[in-house]
């Protein structure tokens, strides 16, 4: 019998999706989501997707799902099509706001109530973690008796007190809660938010232990440090640091685990997404067409470099020289794959898929343009993004901060290449406004990076869907746990069961 899953706070599911895939020894599902919850719309209509999607995969009857993102079946033919699976997709995925009201907490209270006694099961494991704005600390206190009730009288905290009141009622037999690193700086009149934490959670009767082992001999158990998991360490292409609490309830007696260190390769940027199209930006503010694209690129040509490189110059030149005005633009409508990915093969793959999704591409004003080409040459040629003070003045930004040789500014990176032979920086919900940090590292394409290159690094597999605008996708790929390093976390939290 699977292990019945609880997910809050579930963005699009990227945590979900990890624990959907791990299997028993003999080959079934190792969990079954009975209940996710999330209020943002868009990030409810890709999880109550997906949430069709296994179900449907489940019985082999998944062609439909292919149909619908190809464009050849609306969403209410899909759902209406999908019969039972379609009504229990909807069940699963519980659109609601945690905290919102009373009246709200007590139907998503029901709701899992009626699950967990439906689904029979012994026990069951709550993932997902309240938001980071949960524990930003506003309004001090200097009385340390009232810490406490500063708090929890504090608004923002209303989240993690819905989470705290979930986890005392329903008594997961496991919960594994995911935050930003923030979370252990952060402090109330001198006493850690986390400390606070651990002892809620203790007094609920839990005990609590992070994911990482020991890096020292003797690092004990509640080091905080070893509560950060860095996602690069286990195969992900990011660097991506997240804290990890696994709490497991002490009348259980559980035995606690860590996931193994150095487990997996080194992935990069450029293993993850190199199979993928080669699509060109778009020109922005001005007509858009590829001879204006190339041509918006070219005016690099009538200046000079200032970098002292000959070889560079050279370089860039020559690049200049080779752009395509061919390269079709990135539409974000399903595009035939030209590849395979060429690391975590099985994980990405779909072969039934045989289209890239939300491979779209943004459109930039001429001088990003130029500023894109100029700075993932210079990361090409020099193993390194540029700062501005690396780039010629007419490249800087027009700012009265920005002047002189530009070392001294306050953004000094304010445009940055991901370099392909490293993991990428972390992708983060903001990625959709943030471009210029996330600039492609082929110059040829001349551009930011798609959502589907974002997902490709964030490890969700090439068929799962996001909806919504190209903000909401981006936003949802940025928020969500990479579901490769959820599937190894899921595997650990099987193995603590089955112990
Ligand atoms: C960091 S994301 C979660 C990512 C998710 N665990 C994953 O792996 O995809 C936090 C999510 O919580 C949602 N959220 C914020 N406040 C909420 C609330 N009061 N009730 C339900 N969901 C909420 C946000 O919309 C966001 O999608």
């Amino acid at each position: 019998m699977p292990i019945p899953l609880i997910d809050l706070f579930a963005g699009p599911g990227g945590l979900n999706e990890g624990f959907s895939r791990v299997l028993t020894k003999s080959g079934k599902p190792a969990f079954d989501t009975l209940v996710s919850v999330e209020c943002e719309p868009w990030a409810h209509r890709t999880l109550e997707l997906r949430a069709l999607v296994r179900k449907l995969a489940r019985d082999d009857r998944d062609s439909d799902y292919y149909r619908y993102i190809r464009g050849e079946l609306s969403r209410e033919e899909l759902f209406e099509r999908s019969g039972s699976a379609g009504i229990a997709a909807k069940h699963e995925a519980l659109r609601a706001r945690l905290g919102a009201s009373p009246s709200e907490d007590k139907a998503i209270e029901e709701r899992i109530d009626h699950a967990i006694k439906r689904s029979k099961a012994k026990e069951f494991v709550l993932i997902g973690g309240p938001p980071c704005q949960a524990y930003s600390i506003a309004g001090r206190s200097r009385r340390a008796r009232e810490l406490r009730s500063d708090f929890e009288s504090d608004e923002k905290h209303v989240l993690y007190r819905e989470y705290l009141r979930i986890v005392s009622k329903f008594r997961p037999a496991v919960f594994l809660m995911e935050n930003v690193p923030g979370l252990l700086s952060a402090s109330l009149s001198g006493t850690r938010t986390f400390d606070l934490i651990r002892d809620d959670l203790s007094s609920a009767g839990y005990d609590l232990y992070p994911l990482n082992a020991p890096a020292t001999p003797g690092q004990s158990d509640q080091d905080v440090r070893r509560f950060v998991v860095r996602a690069e360490e286990h195969g992900v292409p990011q660097a991506r640091a997240r804290v990890f609490i696994l709490g497991l309830r002490r009348d259980l007696s559980l035995k606690a685990a860590t996931l193994p260190r150095n487990g997996d390769r080194t992935n990069n940027v450029l293993d993850a997404i190199k199979d993928l199209p080669r699509i060109r930006s778009k020109l922005t503010k001005e007509t858009d067409s590829g001879a204006a694209w190339a041509a918006a690129i070219g005016q690099l040509a009538e200046y000079e470099t200032m970098s002292h490189d000959l070889f560079f110059d050279r370089e860039l030149r020559r690049a200049i020289s080779e752009v395509n005005e061919h390269l079709p633009l990135g539409t974000g409508r399903p595009q035939v794959p030209k590849g395979e990915p060429t690391i975590l093969h099985d994980w990405y793959h779909d072969p039934k898929l045989k289209a890239v999704l939300n491979h779209n591409s943004r459109g930039h004003m001429r001088r990003d343009l130029m500023r894109y080409f100029f700075w993932s040459c210079y990361a090409r040629h020099f193993g390194r993004s540029p700062k501005l003070s690396d780039a010629p003045h007419y490249l800087r930004p027009d700012h009265g901060n920005v002047q002189g040789d530009a070392t001294e500014a306050p953004f000094a990176d304010r445009f940055r290449v991901q370099l392909g032979n490293r993991p990428s920086t972390t992708i983060t919900s903001h990625i959709g406004k943030d471009g210029h940090y996330y600039i492609h590292p082929d110059p040829s394409q001349c551009r930011s990076l798609s959502v589907r290159e974002a997902a490709r690094l964030q490890t969700f597999p090439d068929n799962y869907f996001f909806e919504g605008a190209a903000t909401d996708q981006y936003r949802q790929v940025g928020n969500a746990v990479p579901p490769y390093l959820a599937y190894k976390i899921g595997n650990l939290i099987v193995g603590i069961l089955n112990a």
